[in-house]
């Protein structure tokens, strides 16, 4: 096999900052095409500010961001565009209340790309079908529990055809039995070819879908290769801290949860 030469994303000293307060520090990452990344860290280490950076959410302070080999930081990118290319999924689904699950769906592919009605319709219940909730179609979000809702949310990024899909913490506001049923869906996006950049709490879910971990530390990446090296294998102490941590903590929940 060929191996792709342009990587899907490419960052080069990437700097990002709120206010005087740097959050990304010099942030070189390649993301290949169809390649799966979680980012791992503790909490405000900037694993959604890289996110947000990606999809044009914040300006970047200094470096570059490549999509597909396009530059687009660029100061005249038209950002509406890229973010066709690039979906983003939060943690708080963000779906309109308002709106049924197909309208929710075909807004940005008709309001954005726009794509007729019947064009967008038709997607959109191609991918409700694919991923089981076809019947949830004319239903309004809050018929729908935080799981379906999740789902909704992610299938609505596939709706303008994007190659990229970045997943901020899909399953943190879920409760454990609808966790399942997103991390499934996530598992399918990977068969689909899509590359996707993630960022997790779950190590469970980082190791079992993702071909490479990158560790993060106060704006830094610290530390990056395969699951099995950067979760049972750390080489830097800040990322084996880390790792110890969440696995005692996971292993304390594990034991809670027996007890009940
Ligand atoms: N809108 C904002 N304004 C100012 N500071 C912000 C803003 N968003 C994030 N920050 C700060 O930027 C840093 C990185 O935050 P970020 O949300 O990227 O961390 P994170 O790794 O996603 O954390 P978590 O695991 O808790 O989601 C933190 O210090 C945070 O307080
Ligand atoms: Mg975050």
């Amino acid at each position: 096999m060929i191996p792709d030469a342009v990587p899907a994303v490419r960052l080069r000293g990437v700097y990002q900052a709120y206010g005087s307060r740097t959050v990304l520090r010099n942030i070189d990452l390649d993301v290949a095409s169809h390649e799966v990344v979680a980012l791992i860290g503790p909490s405000g280490c900037g694993k959604s500010t890289l996110l947000r950076t990606v999809n044009l959410l914040e300006d970047v302070v200094a470096g570059s961001i490549e999509l597909n080999g396009e530059n687009i930081t660029a100061p005249k990118t038209n950002k509406n565009r890229v973010r066709q290319q690039v979906g983003l999924v939060f943690q708080q689904f963000n779906l309109f209340p308002h709106l049924t699950v197909l309208e929710n769906i075909t807004l940005a592919p008709r309001r954005v790309a726009r794509k007729s009605k019947v064009d967008a319709d038709r997607r959109a219940m191609e991918l409700l079908e694919r991923f089981g909730l076809a019947d949830k179609a004319d239903e309004y979000p809050d018929r729908l529990s935080g799981g379906q809702q999740q789902r909704v949310a992610i299938i609505r990024s596939l709706a303008t055809e994007p190659t990229v899909i970045l997943l901020d913490e899909v399953t943190s506001a879920l409760d454990p039995e609808t966790v399942g049923e997103v991390l499934a869906l996530i598992a399918e996006l990977k068969n689909l070819g899509l590359t996707l950049i993630l960022a997790t709490h779950e190590m469970a879910f980082a190791r079992t879908v993702a071909d490479r971990i990158v560790f993060m530390h106060e704006g830094e990446i610290v530390e990056q290769g395969p699951p099995s090296q950067v979760l049972d294998a750390p080489t830097v102490d800040r990322t084996r801290r880390f790792v110890d941590q969440i696995l005692s903590h996971d292993v304390a929940a594990v034991t809670a949860q027996e007890q009940l």
